[in-house]
C-alpha cells in the first residue's frame, strides 16, 4: 500500500490519489531534486500477471515512446521493483476537463479550441500507427494553462478505470463514447473508432450531455449503431455538418481526420502560432491551418510519415530505455541472457522482415520454419562443436510499422552463434535496422549528455527491490 508522503525510489514523494483502475492507481508525487509535480501510476505485477497482460503492457509502453506531442500527457520513465511498476508521467494539474462541463455547456468558441487540440493529438498518434481505443472523459486533463493532455495513449489496455463521471453518470465500460464497430466486435480500425469517439466527446463539450444515452443497455447500442441522436437547438449548422460525418455508424464511410481539419467549422479561428506552451518536458508541435501537427519541429507533415516512420527527431530518457537493457521490460519480469540474445528495431512491415530472415537462412543454409505469435526459428544441418545451431528471431508488433525482433541462440555452440551473428546476420540485416539495441542508446546518451539534456539517472530503467 501506498501511503501519502512516502518516498519512491528515494526519488519522489507521493502525493494525494488522483485515480484508481483495475490495475492501478495514480498519485500525485514530486520530484524531490527538482520540486516537479508528476503523476504515477502505480501498476500491481501480480494482477497484470494474473491475467496474462504483461506483453500488452510491455507492447503499449514501447508504443508510448512514439508518441510526443503537446496534448499528449508524456511518459517521462518507467520504474519497477518486485512487485509494482511505476509510470513517471507529466502532471495535468487542472485535472479533468469534463469537470469544467459538469458545469455547464461550454461556450462554441471554447470547445472548440479543446476539439482542435484533440484531434491535432489523435491525429498525431495516429500517424504512428497508434490508435487509442479509449477516447472518453477521464482521459482528457488539462494543463496548468488550460491546454487538453490526452491521457493513457497506447495504454488502452490499462485504462480500466472505475472512475464515475458526475455529469455524465457514466461508468467506465458504458459503450457512450465507443463507436458502433467496437461494440458489435467485428474487428475494427482503431483509428476510425476514435474519430468517432472524438466525435462524442465534441458533442457533449457542446450540449453538457451524452449525443447517445438510454437506461436500457440494449437499446443504448441500437441507439449508437444508428447514429439516433439529435441536435441541440443551439448547435449551429457548421457544427451540425461535422457532426453528422463525424458520428457516421459506417467506419468506412465516416470522415477522416484530414477532413476534419479541412472543415470548416474546425478551421475557424485556428491559431497559426502554437496554442500550447512550451514546459521543461515537451517539445512544442506548432498547432497551425495545414495541420502539421507531429512532433517534429523540423520534421514532416503527418501525412507524410505515414508510410515510413521515421526515427524520433527528440529523445528522452523513454527513448533510451526502449532501446537500451530494458527495451521490452522483460528486465522487470525475467532474467534475460544478454551475451545470446540481442535485440534490433525496424521501420519495415513483419513480411519484408520475414522474407530478410528467409534470405539470410538461404545463404546460410539454415532450415527456417515460422511459428505462430511472430517467431521464426533458423536452424543448422550440420553439427558445430556442439550441438546443432538453433537461433530463433521473435518479432514484436510495435505499431504495423515498427517492430521489436529479438534474436537469440536456442541451442549449439555460444561462439559459433556469436561469430555468425557479427560476421553473417549483422551485416545482412542492414538494409532493415532501424536500429541495434544499445549502440543507439549509447550514442543518444553520449549525445544528450553532451547537450546537458538529460540527467543520467534518468537514462535508465531501474528495476530496484521493495
Ligand atoms: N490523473 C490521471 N493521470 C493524471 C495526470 N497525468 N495528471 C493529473 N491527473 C491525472
Amino acid at each position: 500500500m501506498e501511503q501519502k508522503g512516502s518516498v519512491l525510489m528515494h526519488r519522489y514523494e507521493l502525493g494525494k490519489l488522483l485515480g484508481q483502475g483495475t490495475f492501478a492507481k495514480v498519485y500525485h508525487a514530486r520530484n524531490l531534486k527538482t520540486g516537479m509535480s508528476v503523476a504515477i501510476k502505480i501498476i500491481d505485477k501480480k494482477k497484470v500477471v494474473k491475467v496474462g497482460m504483461i506483453h500488452l503492457i510491455k507492447r503499449e509502453i514501447s508504443v508510448m515512446r512514439l508518441v510526443r506531442h503537446p496534448n499528449v500527457v508524456e511518459l517521462y520513465e518507467v520504474m519497477a521493483s518486485k512487485t509494482k511498476i511505476y509510470f513517471v508521467m507529466e502532471y495535468a494539474e487542472g485535472g479533468e476537463l469534463f469537470n469544467k462541463v459538469a458545469k455547464g455547456k461550454l461556450k462554441e468558441d471554447v470547445a472548440r479550441r479543446y476539439f482542435q487540440q484533440l484531434i491535432s493529438a489523435v491525429d498525431s498518434c495516429h500517424s504512428r500507427g497508434v490508435s487509442h481505443r479509449d477516447l472518453k472523459p477521464e482521459n482528457l486533463l488539462l494543463d496548468e494553462n488550460g491546454n487538453l493532455k490526452v491521457s493513457d495513449f497506447g495504454l488502452s489496455a490499462l485504462a480500466e478505470s472505475e472512475h464515475q463521471d458526475g455529469l455524465l453518470h457514466t461508468t467506465c465500460g458504458t459503450p457512450a463514447y465507443v463507436a458502433p464497430e467496437v461494440i458489435i466486435r467485428k474487428g475494427y480500425d482503431g483509428s476510425k473508432a476514435d474519430i468517432w469517439s472524438c466525435g462524442v466527446i465534441l458533442y457533449v463539450l457542446l450540449a453538457g450531455y451524452l449525443p447517445f444515452h438510454d437506461s436500457n443497455l440494449m437499446d443504448l447500442y441500437r441507439k449508437i449503431g444508428k447514429a439516433d441522436f439529435k441536435f441541440p437547438n443551439w448547435f449551429g449548422p457548421h457544427v451540425r455538418r461535422l457532426l453528422s460525418k463525424i458520428l457516421d455508424p459506417n467506419p468506412n464511410t465516416r470522415i477522416s481526420i484530414a477532413k476534419i481539419k479541412d472543415s470548416y467549422w474546425f478551421r475557424k479561428g485556428l491559431q497559426i502560432k502554437p496554442t500550447v506552451t512550451e514546459t521543461e518536458h515537451t517539445e512544442v508541435t506548432p498547432v497551425d491551418v495545414d495541420g502539421v501537427f507531429g512532433p517534429c519541429v523540423n520534421g514532416n507533415s503527418v501525412a507524410e510519415s505515414k508510410q515510413e516512420l521515421e526515427k524520433p527527431c527528440s529523445w528522452n530518457a523513454f527513448d533510451i530505455i526502449s532501446l537500451s537493457t530494458g527495451f521490452d521490460l522483460s528486465g522487470l519480469f525475467e532474467e534475460t541472457d544478454c551475451k545470446n540474445e540481442v535485440r534490433f528495431t525496424s521501420n519495415k512491415p513483419a513480411s519484408i522482415i520475414i522474407s530478410k530472415l528467409e534470405e539470410i537462412a538461404k545463404q546460410l543454409r539454415l532450415k527456417m520454419k515460422k511459428k505462430d505469435g511472430g517467431l521464426v526459428k533458423l536452424e543448422g544441418s550440420k553439427e558445430g562443436r556442439k550441438e546443432v545451431l538453433g537461433i530463433d528471431a521473435e518479432i514484436f508488433e510495435i505499431t504495423p510499422l515498427f517492430h521489436l525482433v529479438e534474436v537469440k541462440k536456442s541451442s549449439g555452440d555460444t561462439l559459433e552463434y556469436q561469430r555468425l551473428l557479427k560476421d553473417y546476420m549483422r551485416p545482412a540485416l542492414k538494409d532493415i535496422v532501424w536500429s541495434w539495441q544499445g549502440e543507439q542508446a549509447q550514442q543518444f546518451q553520449q549525445q544528450l549528455e553532451e547537450e546537458e539534456q538529460l540527467p543520467s539517472h534518468a537514462l535508465q530503467l531501474q528495476v530496484v527491490s521493495t
